[in-house]
């Protein structure tokens, strides 16, 4: 049995090692035949007058007004989209299906760790999601102030979503591998009046505590009145009066009806926390009427979904901005059928994503490079145990995919039949920004493809100007319907972040990209501060601050490394406070600090003991040499060092360890 499966790897390796040399792959001529759009007429058409385009989009929506406005550029970079419309989102998501006679669809195929399942229809959603509404009314959670949500992914979090959203409430949703105290931080800065949580969650068979290690920073948000708890495990958990709310007993008794609240295009749907170049988060701000137009487009095109015969699956997170966007508002204003899986993709076996696949007959599937890479690593044999002759379309986001990873996608799961789109977008962007579309354009390996419909991308120079065939800085030029309006109270941080390289009119995205010859992108990766392990952004500075808030540690610099796993992996140099010396204990204490401090995600994959760190005269901590010193590179100039003896030394320190075969 070995013998054969390693046979088979070999032959698969042999097959990836041919198909490496084919530069583009154009989709299969069926899936074209019934694809929704199978030409260039929409890039053709959104290029003519963009301002008909998105107002076209925008009139797609369901409006209690609809806008006569598009965009108002009058006060740039504060974009406003659609203003003198008014809708609610989850009107768009919800009534409009039931007015339409498709409550009893399934909304979404819920799976549990241990093979629960539950289907949502999107009759039971408009149910719970008017009590819920109605629990925070009473409440006193009206239009304007923030509920916090950390929940694991388990259908109330989409119910909390769209609660919110029923009453004009912006949500502001933490993902929940982050640590008690990053969702205290989280609370703290967007001063949220609730908190939706749960009892305990569940990984992989064991289960943490949640509700106990939230009421543990409470008393230090005074701002949250109320806290609605999700019974997931049923484990008993402590509960305050007056404050603390059991969820099924709170809707149980709430009245079963919550008209929408009439809001206008700009009213705030969600402020969502992602990692910039400080150690304080970047509230990301999202809007109704131009998120939701972004979103809803870039769902069905981009995925190419027939809600009628499609069943959807994104695998990302709700608590990431793939999971608003795919997995709650896009597919449900689609009225599309999703699958939405509590647990980890190896538990309880490595092959537990191919049997929801097959069990659910999902069409389009949705997820990570890194996640494609672990099971690259499991092996072949374990999609093989099941059919997955569904599926017919296969995306990815998140951070760049190697082409031997996009190329084991095509040939292992897609089975040589499906597309792949590769999706980039951020969290600021709202939605996928550049891709192809699967039925019109061929897929290159390694390239997410063209700008969508709309979309005005280009790689410019320090300087604004427009690369040709080279690297560069990825910018967009042109604001989009679906973009950040602001950082959640940080105005200057937001002009300062995005718009101060290239000026209010051009959005300077943080990445390096470089375009080739068919005008197809190629993104290289972050230019700022930030670390993508796993598709999951990290500041250096938030990792940092985490290190140094341990009593032994002095100072830190924090770098993403190359890491054929996660795409970047942390390492942290660490100067210890005096004469002490630097031991595995202290580093799986350090390794500790982190995962409380931010969550398991951050913790550092390799700690390097450093006595002093390569500083500028001006005391910048120069990270260029640290990479250089960390991969193993000639390192670069070091002539603006205030002691450029520190560097030799560190160099001299990681290159001795790895000789010893200290490593990992
Ligand atoms: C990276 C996730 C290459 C990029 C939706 C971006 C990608 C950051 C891709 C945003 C892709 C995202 N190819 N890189 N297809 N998609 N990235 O905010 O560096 O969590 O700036 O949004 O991920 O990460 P965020």
């Amino acid at each position: 049995m070995e013998a054969a499966t390693g046979k088979a790897q070999e032959r698969l390796e042999a097959e990836l090692g041919e198909l490496l040399e084919r530069e583009s792959f154009e989709p299969p001529e069926d899936f074209v035949a019934a694809a929704l759009v199978g030409d260039q007429s929409l890039h053709e058409e959104a290029a003519r007058d963009p301002s008909a385009w998105w107002a076209k989009l925008a009139s797609e929506l369901d409006w209690f007004s609809e806008p006569t406005e598009v965009l108002d550029d009058s006060n740039p970079p504060f974009f406003k989209w659609f203003a003198d419309g008014t809708l609610n989102a989850s009107v768009n998501c919800l009534d409009r299906h039931i007015a339409a006679g498709n409550g009893d669809r399934v909304a979404f195929h819920w799976h549990g760790e241990e093979g629960e399942e539950r289907e949502i229809t999107y009759a039971d959603l408009f149910r719970d999601t008017q009590r819920l509404a109605n629990v925070l009314k009473e409440r006193g959670v009206g239009a304007g102030d923030v509920v916090g949500i950390y929940l694991p992914m388990i259908p109330e979090v989409a119910v909390a979503m769209l609660a919110c959203a029923r009453i004009g409430a912006p949500h502001n949703v933490v993902f929940g591998g982050f640590s008690p105290e990053a969702v205290k931080d989280r609370m703290e800065f967007s001063e949220a009046k609730a908190l939706i949580t749960t009892d305990e969650a569940r990984r992989k068979g064991k289960t943490a505590q949640i509700k106990p290690a939230v009421d543990d920073f409470l008393g230090e948000v005074p701002s949250i009145e109320t806290v609605i708890v999700v019974r997931n495990t049923g484990a008993e958990v402590p509960m305050t009066d007056g404050r603390d709310l059991f969820y099924d007993l709170a809707i149980e008794a709430a009245e079963a009806e919550c008209e929408p609240a009439e809001l206008e295009a700009e009213h705030p749907l969600y402020i969502l926390y992602t990692s910039g170049s400080t150690a304080k988060p970047k509230g990301i701000l999202h809007t109704t009427g131009g998120y939701l137009t972004g979103v809803a487009w870039t769902t069905r095109l981009v995925f190419d979904l027939k809600p009628d015969s499609d069943v959807f699956w994104c695998s990302a997170d709700v608590g990431w901005v793939t999971g608003h966007s795919y997995i709650v508002y896009g597919p449900l204003m689609n009225g599309v059928t999703s699958v939405m899986y509590e647990g980890a993709p190896d538990y309880p076996d490595k092959d537990v994503w191919w049997e929801l696949c097959e069990r659910y007959g999902v069409t389009v599937f949705y997820t990570a490079p890194t996640a494609i890479r672990a099971c690259m690593k499991w092996g072949a044999e374990y999609p093989a145990r099941h059919d997955l002759s569904a599926l017919r379309l296969l995306g990815t986001v998140g951070e760049p995919i190697n082409p031997k990873a996009w190329l084991w996608y095509w040939k292992v799961i897609g089975r040589e039949r499906c597309p792949i789109v590769d999706t980039w977008w951020q969290t600021e962007t709202g939605h996928i920004m550049i891709t192809t579309l699967p039925g019109a354009q061929a897929t290159k390996p390694g390239s997410a493809g063209t700008p969508l419909p709309g979309i005005d991308a280009a790689v410019l120079d320090q300087h604004g100007n427009e690369v040709e065939g080279g690297q560069g800085l990825l910018a967009l030029r042109k604001p989009w319907p679906g973009m950040l309006r602001t950082l959640y109270k940080e105005d200057d941080r937001y002009v300062e972040t995005y718009f101060k390289k290239f000026g209010p009119g051009t959005y300077f995205v943080g990445d390096a990209a470089r375009r080739d010859s068919d005008r197809y992108f190629w993104i290289i990766g972050r230019v700022d501060d930030v670390i993508n392990v796993s598709g999951h952004r990290l500041s250096t500075a938030e990792v940092e601050s985490a290190i140094v808030s341990h009593a032994k540690v002095a100072e830190s610099a924090v770098i993403g490394q190359a890491d054929e796993d996660t795409g970047q992996s942390i390492c942290a140099f660490v100067t210890l406070e005096g004469d002490l010396e630097g031991t595995d204990e202290l580093v799986a204490e350090i390794r500790e600090r982190v995962a409380l401090r931010i969550g398991k995600l951050a913790r550092p994959k390799r700690v390097v003991w450093a006595d002093d760190l390569p500083k500028t005269r001006s005391g910048k901590i120069m990270r260029r040499l640290l990479r250089d010193i960390a991969e193993g590179r000639e390192l670069g100039d070091v002539t603006t060092l205030r002691d450029p003896q520190v560097v030799e030394e560190l160099d001299e320190v990681v290159k001795r360890r790895a000789s010893e075969g200290e490593e990992e």
